[in-house]
């Protein structure tokens, strides 16, 4: 059996090396993949949007027996619907399923619908309105652009004037394109981050472990949101009884609101969530694995993931026993410098040898003529496993010196923060 992967980041490396442990996948295919990527899978050019050629790509190919659509794109606009259409094996939610995480406005109202706890908030589509209501709220709130904006949608706005800036950023100048066009406000909330992410079948829902993102460019949650600098996983603070209180009351209800609803959820549903004093509540879905959650989590999986994703498309996962590992993962990212603004690419990467057991994710990689340069802004991701937070931190760190290239930056203190 060969399986096909489609996209191109440390997650897709994750997927690919968890696919590459099962005694079941002889041959592993990743559109377009990176250059890690291609040191255990075949990768082709052909970008996550080019649904024509990757169908063409997956007729030509008789032994792709299974794709999994890993990026939020191609899942938002049809690929998994197109490749069943087309008589194919997919893993990942459809179209109508994957609009959580494609229209906060969609997950806002299902949310409100089904009673599951989020934060307040109102949506608009015509930009008047919308900042008569910014300009008389209270502060500080949330604005989030409606549709994918590579996780820079949202902007948290401290006054009168930053609302009506992100306001019309969105809705007049187009900073987001289209998805812009309608923007959610939300109250602001305050507490601690987790992300659960979960494999669905459309019945049964699995969580996975916990997992804590670090979103912010540098140390002590300083400068710009980015897609995540760096994980850990388990969470410390995300406790048994937690954990069972979110499952009754957000992801049970979440999977089956959308059952209800007639947009069954297949593949990977995560939850980013936030721990305030009033409970547990829902800060966003997405429709697929996180990046870099996965690069901690998916370590952690002693079960063949090739069989997980076959039980989430036949409807099948009560059957599956998912087991996990008892060690504490880091994930560090390395990242070019400027990013998530502008960066240069194209730059010479060299790597001494790293410790055994340690695990180099490419993210933003390629190779030209031979030599490994740096192809986005997210460069690498440095996952190490221990029996401990400060042991796994330690051997992250170590590691992460072993990497060179030009204007690397890092954050150092992944795994601090409780
Ligand atoms: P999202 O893409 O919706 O997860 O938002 C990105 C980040 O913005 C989150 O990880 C939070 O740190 C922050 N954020 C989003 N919504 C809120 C909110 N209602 N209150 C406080 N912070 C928020
Ligand atoms: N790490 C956050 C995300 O994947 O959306």
């Amino acid at each position: 059996m060969s399986v096909l992967v489609i996209g191109s980041g440390g997650r897709e490396h994750a997927i690919c090396m968890a696919l590459s442990k099962s005694p079941k996948v002889d041959k592993i295919y990743c559109l377009p993949g990176n250059a890690g990527i291609a040191e255990i899978a075949e990768c082709h050019n052909i970008g996550v949007m080019d649904f024509d050629n990757i169908i063409k790509f997956v007729k030509e190919h008789k032994d792709i027996d299974l794709t999994v659509v890993a990026p939020d794109d191609p899942l938002a606009g049809g690929l998994v619907d197109l490749l069943e259409s087309n008589g194919m094996r997919a893993f990942g939610p459809k179209k109508n399923a994957a609009i959580i995480e494609a229209s906060k406005a969609f997950s806002k109202n299902l949310m409100k619908k089904y009673g599951i706890p989020t934060a307040d908030y109102v949506e608009f589509d015509d930009c008047d309105s919308a900042i008569e209501y910014v300009s008389n709220a209270k502060y500080p709130l949330v604005v989030k652009a409606d549709g994918l904006a590579l996780g820079k949608g949202v902007i948290i706005c401290n006054d009168r004037q930053e609302g009506v800036d992100a306001v019309k950023e969105m809705m007049i100048d187009g900073k987001f394109k289209d998805a812009g066009k309608k923007v959610v406000i939300e109250e602001f909330m305050v507490g601690k981050e987790v992300s659960v992410l979960c494999f669905c079948d459309g019945k049964t829902v699995v969580p996975m472990v916990s997992s804590q993102d670090h979103k912010r460019a540098h140390d002590n949650d300083e400068g710009l949101n980015t897609g995540g600098m760096g994980t850990f996983a388990p969470s410390k603070i995300y406790t048994p009884a937690m954990a069972q209180e979110v499952y009754d009351t957000i992801i049970v209800p979440t999977v089956k609101a959308m059952s209800a609803e007639g947009r069954t959820f297949k593949g990977v549903l995560y939850c980013g969530l936030m721990l305030t004093s009033d409970g547990v509540k829902v800060l966003e879905y997405n429709a697929r694995f996180g990046d870099p959650e996965t690069q901690v989590v998916l370590p952690k999986l002693e079960s063949d993931i090739y069989d997980i994703f076959n039980a989430c498309i036949d409807g099948t996962l009560d059957k599956v026993d998912i087991k996990w590992n008892d060690k504490t993962a880091v994930c560090v990212i390395v990242a070019s410098g400027g990013y998530p603004e502008a960066y240069a690419k194209g730059l010479p990467i060299t790597i001494d040898k790293l410790d055994d057991g340690v695990i180099l994710y490419h993210a933003g990689t390629a190779k030209k003529d031979g030599v490994l340069v740096t192809n986005g802004g997210r460069v690498l991701g440095v996952t190490a496993l221990a029996d401990d937070m400060d042991k796994a931190r330690e051997i992250a760190y170590a590691n992460v010196k072993k990497v060179h290239f030009d204007k690397m930056f890092y954050r150092t203190d992944i795994g601090i923060k409780k």
